[in-house]
């Protein structure tokens, strides 16, 4: 898929000012600093449209942004983020909560998971709330340019042989390195797809 526009539509906390319009909307997820905003960034081809930052907790609102004018990406705040202060979290948490528990546009969730880390238990609890939940997700790894391929795959394949402790069917996955935009034709083929079935419905 090509991408030809990306607007930054709206910023919000309250899941009732996200856009009305119901478009299709994709959202990243996951702990502070594992290259949510970057990973939109790469997507889209645009440094500036998402705001990135090397200390964690950049991105605090639900941010939406409107791409060919057909969908959207949606930047979530990151969890899990030790030097928020508790009400800092817990104001985050609910932010994240409502969007996910209310947002009936919300097409497909992206987990990213930084590929250098063995499985940590705030992802693998998160990932099994989604699942009680039934919310659709898929895995991104990210940062794969930091390391060797060898130690991503190796990395992955331990990661997948966890979940399968608690998964019957693994989700999708994708591996991703925003700097060298690795596995962007792969994410955004995945999201073209997904939306063509939603027309055919
Ligand atoms: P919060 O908004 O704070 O939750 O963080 P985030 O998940 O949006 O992370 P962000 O995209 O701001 O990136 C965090 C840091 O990681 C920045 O310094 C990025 O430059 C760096 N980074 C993100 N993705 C990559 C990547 O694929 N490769 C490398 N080398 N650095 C990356
Ligand atoms: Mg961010």
């Amino acid at each position: 898929m090509q991408i030809k526009s990306a607007e930054f539509v709206i910023s919000n906390t309250d899941v009732n000012k996200c856009p009305k319009a119901g478009l299709p909307e994709y959202a990243f997820i996951g702990r502070s600093n594992v290259g949510k905003s970057s990973l939109i960034n790469m997507l889209t081809n645009n440094k500036k449209l998402a705001m990135t930052s090397s200390t964690p907790g950049k991105t605090l609102l639900i941010n939406h942004f409107l791409i060919n004018k057909q969908w959207y990406l949606v930047d979530l705040p990151g969890y899990g983020y030790a030097n928020r202060s508790k009400k800092g979290v817990s104001g985050i948490q609910k932010v994240i909560g409502s969007y996910l528990e209310q947002r009936m546009e919300m097409t497909c969730l992206f987990v990213l998971i930084d590929s250098r880390l063995a499985p940590q238990k705030i992802d693998m609890d998160f990932m099994n709330w989604l699942g009680e939940n039934e919310i659709p997700f898929a895995i991104v790894f990210t940062k794969a340019d930091k390391q060797s391929k060898l130690r991503t795959d190796t990395n992955v394949a331990t990661y997948l042989e966890t979940l399968k402790e608690h998964w019957e069917e693994l989700p999708p996955y994708f591996i991703t390195s925003s700097l060298k935009a690795t596995g962007r034709d792969e994410l955004l083929d995945y999201i073209e797809g997904i939306n063509r079935s939603l027309k055919e419905k």
